[in-house]
């Protein structure tokens, strides 16, 4: 397949990151927004995001000459000019009539076998070509960016029944090759790969530390390093992310999955998020997060909100056994230790590496992909099954039966083998 021209339509936060990835690659991009009402300038929005992102840091741009690849637009005025691409990206709102009606207008314009592509993180594929025409269908896939898209490897990408085997196969080889993407092929089901198992992670960390009364500072210590996780663990990560996406994500993901669905069993609206959102405290983009750097009378103390409380105390360094036993037996110490941060740490991973292995095949294809989606999406050194290789299968399956929770039929399979 050969890719020599790009437009990208939406110029937000991710449509942006991802024409800046194509054009780091050497390719010309088109990036068009809408018009503001009664904008002078009715290219303003698309040209913002490139003056925004020229300047950024962590930079989205690789060079100089990368930003003048991009052209601004909009698309009342050069929708047809995406006529010259082989591949539209749509990175619109998250919403089903904004994005399907856009489809009706590429597709009039657009280049016979074009590739069309949804940024969506949320809507089914199949909702998404209903009503669109058959050559359409063909052509379109769902390609999931991490953001930010430059530096965040995975690019999951969903096909359907209308592709061609050699469609999804040369634009997978074109990601691969030109945009450096980590490609993973997924299903068509909610949250896709990584952010499904990511989201009961995150969820699951939550209200286990919540219910064992650990400190955020021992939670973000028991779920990172130990288990080759990034040290920010679950609390420190939603401060990187925005606290402000979790409820959004988890009520997307809990409106799409059914209800005996395990995610649906452990999710819980936590109060302190919902007030820490309405006070402003949405993480490092916000007044702090989690944790925060006060600077008030001229210090630097890195300070921690206590989960029961709300209040913030300066961080402490946890010292826990079971973190000192980790530093040596790694995952599987962590998880085996009697201390509350074993105990702990058993309980959200075991939980989490169950339900990856119960998604298998429903999620992806085979448990390589799912490791993919996680050490690329999430930076997880290891993919869930690598750490359940690493705490051993029979010993994990044995614990979760004494627990009384289900066994994945994976799971059983892999104890026995
Ligand atoms: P955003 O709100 O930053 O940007 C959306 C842009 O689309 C805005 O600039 C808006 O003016 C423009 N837009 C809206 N309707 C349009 C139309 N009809 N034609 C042209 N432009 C239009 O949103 P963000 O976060 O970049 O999300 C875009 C898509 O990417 C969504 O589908 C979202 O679910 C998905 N996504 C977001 C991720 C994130 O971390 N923010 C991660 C992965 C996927």
């Amino acid at each position: 397949m050969t890719i020599e021209h790009v437009t990208v339509i939406g110029a937000g936060v991710m449509g942006g990151g991802i024409a800046a990835q194509i054009a780091n690659a050497g390719i010309p991009v088109l990036l068009l927004d809408v018009v503001p009402e009664g904008a002078g300038d009715r290219n303003t929005v698309a040209e913002q995001a490139v003056a925004r992102m020229a300047k950024a840091d962590p930079a989205p741009f690789m060079s100089k000459r990368a930003v003048k690849r991009v052209t601004a637009g909009n698309i009342e005025d050069h929708l047809d000019q995406a006529a010259a691409s082989d591949w539209i990206v749509e990175a619109v709102v998250e919403r089903l009539d904004v994005k399907q009606a856009l489809y009706k207008k590429i597709d009039a314009v657009r280049k016979k076998g074009s590739i069309v592509s949804s940024n969506t993180s949320t809507l089914p594929r199949a909702k998404l070509v209903e009503g669109m025409s058959q050559s359409f269908a063909a052509d379109f896939l769902i390609t999931h960016f991490f953001n930010p898209p430059r530096y965040m490897r995975l690019l999951e990408v969903v096909s359907g029944p209308e592709n061609a085997a050699e469609t999804v196969a040369g634009f997978e080889d074109f990601a691969d090759r030109r945009l450096g993407k980590g490609v993973v092929e997924a299903h068509d089901t909610p949250g896709f790969i990584a952010n499904r198992i990511g989201t009961f992670w995150i969820q699951c960390a939550i209200v286990e530390a919540i219910d064992r009364g650990l400190s955020i500072e021992e939670a973000d210590a028991c779920l990172g390093r130990p288990l080759g996780i990034p040290k920010t663990g679950v609390f420190a990560l939603m401060d990187l992310v925005g606290i402000d996406l979790m409820p959004y994500v988890d009520q997307s993901l809990a409106g799409a999955l059914s209800a005996d669905d395990a995610y649906m069993k452990i999710r819980r609206e936590v109060p302190l998020i919902g007030k820490m959102i309405a006070d402003g405290y949405t993480g490092r983009k916000g007044k702090g997060g989690f944790y925060r750097l006060n600077t008030e009378g001229g210090g630097r103390v890195k300070e921690a909100v206590d989960l029961s409380s709300g209040a913030y105390a300066p961080a402490a360094k946890p010292a826990l056994e079971s973190l000192r036993e980790a530093r040596r037996g790694g995952a599987k110490a962590m998880v085996s230790h009697a201390d509350k941060g074993g105990q702990y740490a058993w309980a959200v991973m075991s939980r989490t590496l169950a339900y990856a292995a119960s998604l298998v095949p429903e999620i992806a294809n085979d448990v390589d992909a799912v490791d993919q989606a996680m050490r690329l999406g999430y930076n997880w050194k290891k993919g869930p099954f690598e750490l359940i290789d690493a705490i051993g299968p029979a010993d994990m399956a044995t614990r979760l039966a004494e627990d009384g929770a289900a066994v994945p039929a994976l799971l059983k399979t892999a104890a026995e083998a």
